[in-house]
Formats: C-alpha cells, sequence, structure tokens
C-alpha cells in the first residue's frame, strides 16, 4: 500500500480550517451575510414560541377570536419570513463558493505541475486525484452549509438559553444541565471521528490509484488475464473502505443518538417541574408554553451539532490533505544563490556541456546505499555528439535526467556553455535543452499540438522539418494530418510512431543541447537508418547527449563515454573503446571479453535492475581520467 506521507497527531480541525481562509477572503462579505441571514432566520424561530405565550396568555384566557386570528397571522408572516431568509443565505453562498472551489483546484493543479519529479515519484496519483476532487468538494459544502449552520446554531442556542431563564430560571437549569455530559461527549466523538475520517479519505486515495492504475494498464490487464486479481484486489479495498465508512456512521449514529436522547430527558423533567409549578399557580400556562416550545426550536439546533461537528471533522481533515500537497516544495527557483549569484558565468569551466565531479542519489534512497552516479566526469564540446553506453540499470537514464534537471544533482555541477545550470532560470534552461525519453509520452491533444510542445512558437516549416528528421512523415498520411487527434498517451498511435514524434517533439525548437535517452530502440532497422541519417543532420548543429544500446546509434556520435555502475569507466571513439575495453566490447557485440580487460561483469550488468553496487573486481581496469581527450 502507498505509504500516507502525512502523519496526523496533535492536530486541531480549528487551526487546519483557518488555512483556507487566504481563499475564502475574496468572498469573505457574502459569506458574513450568510452567516448572519442564518442566525437572524434561527432568531425569527425563537419569536414564535414569546408569539404563543402571548396568545395563551391574552386572546386564549380572555377568549378573544380576533386576538388569536391576529397572533395566527403573526405567526404565518414569521414563517414566510424564515424561510425567505433561508433562501436568501443559499443564493449568497452557492456562486462564489463554486469559485473558491474551482481556484483552489486551479492552485493545487499549477501547484503539481510544479513539483519536482521526485515528488511524483513517491506521491500514488491516485491520491493527487482524490484530493483534487472528493476533498475539494467536501470544503465547498462545508463552507455553504455546515459552517453557516454551526454559527447560526450556535447563536441560536445562546440567545435561546437566555429566553428560557429570562422565563423561568429554574426550569432553565434543568435544560441547561444536559450541556456538561454532551459537551464531553462531544469532544471524544471528534477525536475519534477525526481518525476515521482521515482513513476513510485516504483510502478513496488508495482506491482511485487502482482504478487509474487498471486503466492505464488496462492491455496488461487484459493481455495477462488479470482482470479476475484486479478485480479482487479492488474489491478487497473497497470493502475497507466500506468498513471504515461503517465505522464513521455508528460513531456518528452513536452521537447522534445521545444528542437526541439527552435533551429530550431533560425536557420531559422540565415539563413534570412545570407543569407542577403551573398547578401551584407560582407560573402561569402562558410561560410554561413558551418555555416548552422555545425548548423545542432548540432541539434542531442542538441535535444537529453532532452531524455538523462530523462534517466540519471531515473538512478538516479535506484541507489538511490538500495542504499536505500544497505545502510539497516546488522546484527550486535558481538554487544556488549560496555560490556567487552575480556571477553565473565560471571563468574556468569550458564551453559545452561538462559534468563536474556529478553525484547523484534518489531522495527516498536507504541511507548509507551507494550513490547511483558518483565522481562523474565529463564533457560533451560543443557540437559534438557523444553517445553513452552501459549496462541495463547503470543510470543512464537518471544522468540524462539530470540535465533538464528532473532531478537535481546532489553533488558536483553541471555546466552549460560555462553557465551552471542549478543557477539558471528553469525556462532559460529548458530552452537550451531539449529530451526525448525512454518511453515517448505523448498527450490526448492533436499530433501538431504535441510537436510544438517542444517549442510554442516554432511555425509550420519547423514542424515539417521536424517531423522529416523523425521520419514521421506518416503524420501526413493520417486523416486529418498534424490535426488528428492522439489517443490518450498517445496509444492510438504504433510504438514506434510514438517515439519518432516524440524525437520530432525534441528537435523542433533546434535546442542548443539535445539529449536523448535511447531514441531509436523501437523502430525497424529500416526506419532506423532513415531517422540516423536525418537526425545526423541535427546532431551537426547541436551539442548531444545520446543514450545507445547499439552500434547503429552509436555510430551517430563522435566519442562514446561507458557508464558502469554509476561511473564513467571509459571515453573513446567507438573503434577505441571497441579495442581497448572489455565491458564496451561485450555491451556491443555481446562477444565474450577478449584478453586485454580482466572478468567483466557480463551476467549482472545485463539482468541486474537493482541499484548499482560499489565498485567491485568486476569493473574494468581500464580507468581512463575522463577528462577533455584523455581517452586514447
Ligand atoms: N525514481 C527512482 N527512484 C529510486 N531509484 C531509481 C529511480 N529510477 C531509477 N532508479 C534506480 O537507479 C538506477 C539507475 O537507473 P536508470 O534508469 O538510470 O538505468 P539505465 O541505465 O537508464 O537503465 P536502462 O538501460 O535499463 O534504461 C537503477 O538501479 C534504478 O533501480
Ligand atoms: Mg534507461
Amino acid at each position: 500500500m502507498p505509504e500516507k506521507p502525512a502523519e496526523h497527531t496533535d492536530r486541531s480541525a480549528v487551526r487546519s480550517l483557518l488555512r483556507l481562509w487566504p481563499y475564502v477572503r475574496p468572498v469573505r462579505v457574502r459569506l458574513f451575510t450568510a452567516a448572519f441571514v442564518a442566525i437572524l432566520a434561527s432568531c425569527l424561530s425563537l419569536v414564535i414560541p414569546l408569539i404563543l405565550k402571548w396568545m395563551v396568555d391574552g386572546p386564549v384566557a380572555d377568549r378573544d377570536p380576533g386576538g388569536v386570528w391576529l397572533g395566527a397571522l403573526y405567526l404565518l408572516l414569521l414563517g414566510i419570513a424564515e424561510a425567505a431568509l433561508f433562501g436568501f443565505r443559499r443564493w449568497l453562498v452557492a456562486r462564489p463558493l463554486a469559485g473558491v472551489e474551482a481556484s483552489m483546484r486551479a492552485d493545487l493543479y499549477r501547484h503539481l505541475q510544479r513539483l519536482p519529479v521526485a515528488f511524483h515519484d513517491r506521491w500514488p496519483s491516485g491520491q493527487l486525484l482524490s484530493r483534487g476532487t472528493t476533498d475539494l468538494m467536501l470544503l465547498r459544502m462545508f463552507l455553504a452549509f455546515p459552517l453557516t449552520f454551526l454559527v447560526g446554531n450556535a447563536a441560536t442556542i445562546l440567545v435561546g438559553f437566555l429566553i428560557l431563564f429570562a422565563q423561568d430560571w429554574s426550569l432553565g437549569l434543568v435544560l441547561l444541565a444536559p450541556a456538561v455530559p454532551l459537551i464531553i461527549l462531544c469532544s471524544v466523538f471528534e477525536a475519534k471521528y477525526s481518525l476515521v475520517a482521515r482513513k476513510a479519505q485516504d483510502q478513496v486515495g488508495d482506491l482511485t490509484t487502482v482504478v487509474e492504475e487498471s486503466v492505464l494498464g488496462i492491455r496488461i490487464v487484459k493481455g495477462f488475464g488479470r482482470h479476475r486479481s484486479q478485480a479482487k484486489a479492488f474489491r478487497a479495498l473497497s470493502q475497507r473502505l466500506r468498513a471504515t465508512e461503517l465505522g464513521k456512521a455508528r460513531l456518528l449514529a452513536g452521537i447522534w443518538a445521545l444528542i437526541t436522547a439527552i435533551p429530550e430527558l431533560a425536557i420531559g423533567a422540565a415539563l413534570v417541574l412545570g407543569t407542577i409549578q403551573v398547578a401551584d399557580g407560582s407560573l402561569s400556562a402562558g410561560t410554561l408554553v413558551a418555555f416548552l416550545s422555545t425548548a423545542l426550536a432548540l432541539r434542531w439546533p442542538v441535535e444537529s451539532i453532532g452531524f455538523l461537528l462530523a462534517m466540519s471533522q471531515e473538512s478538516a481533515t479535506a484541507t489538511d490533505r490538500y495542504f499536505e500537497v500544497m505545502d510539497a516544495a516546488e522546484e527550486g527557483a535558481p538554487a544556488a544563490r549560496k555560490d556567487a549569484p552575480s556571477e553565473p558565468y565560471a571563468p574556468d569551466a569550458p564551453a559545452g556541456m561538462v559534468f563536474e565531479g556529478v553525484e547523484f542519489r534518489y531522495p527516498d534512497a536507504e541511507p548509507g546505499s551507494p550513490p547511483v552516479l558518483a565522481r562523474i566526469d565529463l564533457q560533451v564540446r560543443p557540437g559534438e555528439t557523444m553517445a553513452l553506453v552501459g549496462g541495463t540499470g547503470s543510470g543512464k537514464t537518471t544522468l540524462t535526467a539530470l540535465v533538464p534537471r528532473l532531478h537535481e544533482v546532489t553533488g558536483g555541477r553541471i555546466t552549460l556553455d560555462g553557465e551552471d545550470i542549478a543557477t539558471m532560470e528553469r525556462s532559460r534552461l529548458r530552452e537550451l535543452v531539449s529530451v526525448a525519453f525512454e518511453e515517448p509520452t505523448l498527450f490526448s491533444a492533436t499530433v501538431g499540438e504535441n510537436v510544438l510542445m517542444g517549442a510554442e512558437d516554432a511555425d509550420e516549416d519547423q514542424v515539417r522539418r521536424a517531423l522529416a528528421v523523425a521520419q514521421a512523415d506518416f503524420v501526413h498520411r493520417l486523416p486529418q494530418g498534424l490535426d488528428t487527434q492522439v489517443g490518450e498517451q498517445g496509444l492510438s498511435l504504433s510504438g514506434g510512431q510514438r517515439q519518432r514524434l516524440a524525437l520530432a517533439r525534441a528537435v523542433v525548437g533546434r535546442p542548443r543541447f539535445l539529449v536523448l535517452d535511447d531514441p531509436l530502440s523501437a523502430l525497424d532497422v529500416h526506419t532506423e537508418t532513415l531517422v540516423e541519417a536525418a537526425l545526423r543532420q541535427v546532431l551537426e548543429e547541436t551539442t548531444a547527449v545520446v543514450v545507445a544500446h547499439r552500434p547503429s546509434t552509436v555510430m551517430l556520435a563522435d566519442r562514446v563515454a561507458l557508464l558502469s555502475e554509476g561511473r564513467i569507466t571509459a571515453v573513446g571513439t567507438h573503434q577505441e573503446l571497441l579495442r581497448s575495453n572489455a565491458e564496451y566490447a561485450w555491451l556491443m557485440s555481446g562477444a565474450e571479453p577478449g584478453g586485454a580487460g580482466p572478468e567483466v561483469t557480463s551476467p549482472d550488468v545485463r539482468s541486474v535492475a537493482g541499484g548499482p553496487g560499489p565498485a567491485t573486481a568486476g569493473t574494468p581496469t581500464q580507468q581512463v581520467p575522463v577528462e577533455e581527450g584523455s581517452s586514447r
């Protein structure tokens, strides 16, 4: 199960809910007016008993039908006014609160886009989805109803008790007596309820994750006939959620029963005492009627408190969950302010793309485990194409992800034409560097829009050229050409077609630096040859790093860097490395290492996808000090 990135100890619902203020601020006038209207409406209902009292002690006692009619008219008018006020309150809040929800959702989305890749590696997407949907809906509902009701009902209870005490303070005390146990019960309930509410909302997130994954992975699910086991997993999760929801309902039912029963007992006791007083003549019948009907009018405000508290708890939880994401730090602005902000150009750093002592470990790596990349020193000269070769899991993808700063280096630095990427504005960095990843990701948009993601302001000619380079001419044969809609994740295209579009996207802006992670893996030999021929032209104009698994891709490059277990172990031309480096020869040909090198880590380089171990005896001896021109 996905770990919950949150801990919830020592949290106060009020403090959580107060964090909503910045979003509520713009609509505060309407919200406060709504609360005021709610108070007014509730207080109107308290006037009704007073009219009753006047009727009983006045016209009824005097047998004056005209007075009774007048009283009835007053009551009718009061009822109409109350209903009108309730309607007005709803009208006041409905629209602005939809706006609050929309702006919170927009903020969440914007924030999610800016959170570092490491955050998304850690968080299941369903948890993020549920925060953007269910939780925000809960919050809107809370602001619309429970919040104003909570305020309105509290005011009503207060005013009601003042009236009760004014009528007869001894009977008032009888009614007030249950307040103490009720308050204690409510606080116990709140503490318990907040825990299950949190659990339920997290479980909704887990459930969303399962649904999302199985929809995205529907091909695998079907291909392996996993629908039964997927359904089982889903059922198990939804059973868990159901159990939690039942727990919630049980808690709510319990508190509701107590909140209803205890005041009822008190009203009963007051009725008995009051009747005795009326019989004694120490209390007028009208006062008793007024007293009891006031008490009855207070029943709903008191009873509703249980479920209002429950909704407030859920909303506090939703707020917590929302802000857990919002509080996660966005990708740093130009980070390295610490060293020489006024001098982004390191005078000694050479041009091209240079890795200097780069070290990287994933944020969620076990403490003490060896870094994924260590002591990477590499210079890609201006205009040069460097192939990056290495066994699977050696860190090639990780290294390429550091250049566009999808991950931040944890040691050393990377410079582009002498400028440290850590001090660069991200927008500038993304202009300089273009990337194409192993798994070509397309969006449900048109083909043209997908390509234009690489450079928004590219014109039609540039798109045409990029498509030509990527040998993506199939686009012109699609029903609507560039305007053809691509299915979700580009799944309506073939793997090779997707790869070529992703390549076109990478080259459309004619970036100065190009990073390609094995961009030709899904192409047939003939298409690959065509793409390579065209790519050769693009590579001539840029400084590029190309991850390569096959000799044919390596041929595109001027030089090759061999990555072995997170270290650059050799740099040179393809021919040089073939001759002098056993691991390289093995990777390129599958042949057994020749006499030159010692035993190479052949089998595990291919099979082990786990973390790279520390440099072992298996590492080739030819530890080339990897600097400019150092390879022989
Ligand atoms: N997001 C991540 N979090 C933690 N570890 C990761 C993450 N991504 C990759 N790794 C680990 O980092 C190491 C290097 O992975 P990387 O993807 O860079 O290998 P690669 O050289 O691109 O392999 P391949 O040739 O199979 O694409 C692997 O051991 C992998 O398990
Ligand atoms: Mg890779």
